[in-house]
């Protein structure tokens, strides 16, 4: 089956897919943003199984149960903080998608969501952070593996109108209220 990208405007923690990622920090201790709502809805199973991981790189993606999440992992992984374009931003940032969802293949997921890595607190920009996002996850989907649904789950409105807008071109699945399909699905 083709997998289908979807792009929601939601509350990562309610998705109900077999594994959210997280924006994470090197440290894997937690955090603000998505790192911290993640957290606080896994329950603290999660930092202690994350204190066994021994940090992450920028880049690179680790895996952990989900707890009390709907999730049943969570794929850590860590963006690189925006400093003007000229130190590997986009390059790491690329990396994110493709070793979380080269994790989750490796494990047989089928459905994993994304946030908007890096644009938050890490200040990358958020229009060209989605275009690498749909341009590595597209890549990626070129080669057959387990994963069947990748969800772009956008916090505002304005991220999930700005990937819709880059979505609709390649004519991926969109889902809007009352559509039905995995995304409303995912919302558990
Ligand atoms: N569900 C979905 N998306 C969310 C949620 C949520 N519950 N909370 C925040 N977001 C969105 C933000 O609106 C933003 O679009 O996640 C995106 C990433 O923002 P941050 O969480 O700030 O992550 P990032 O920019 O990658 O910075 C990571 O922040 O919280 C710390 O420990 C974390 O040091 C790390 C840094």
């Amino acid at each position: 089956m083709t997998p289908t990208l979807q792009t929601l405007q939601a509350d990562i923690t309610q998705l109900d897919v077999d594994a959210i990622v997280n924006a994470a920090n090197t440290s894997l201790m937690g955090g603000g943003g998505v790192d911290g709502a993640i957290h606080r809805a896994a329950g603290h199973e999660l930092v202690a199984e994350c204190m066994t991981l021994n940090g992450c790189r920028t880049g690179e993606a680790k895996i952990t149960q989900g707890y009390r999440l709907k999730a049943r992992h969570v794929i850590h992984t860590v963006g690189p903080v925006w400093h003007g374009g000229g130190n590997g931003e986009p390059e790491l940032l690329r990396a994110c998608y493709q070793n979380s969802l080269a994790l989750a293949a490796e494990h047989g997921l089928q459905s994993i969501a994304f946030p908007c890595i890096s644009t938050g607190v890490y200040r990358f920009p958020a229009d060209q952070a989605a275009e690498i996002a749909l341009e590595a996850v597209k890549v990626f989907l070129q080669k057959p593996s387990s994963i069947q649904t990748v969800i772009f789950c956008c916090f505002s409105e304005a991220d999930r109108a700005r990937y819709e807008r880059l979505l609709s071109p390649i004519g991926a699945t969109q889902q809007s209220p009352g559509q039905g399909g995995v995304a409303e699905d995912a919302l558990g």
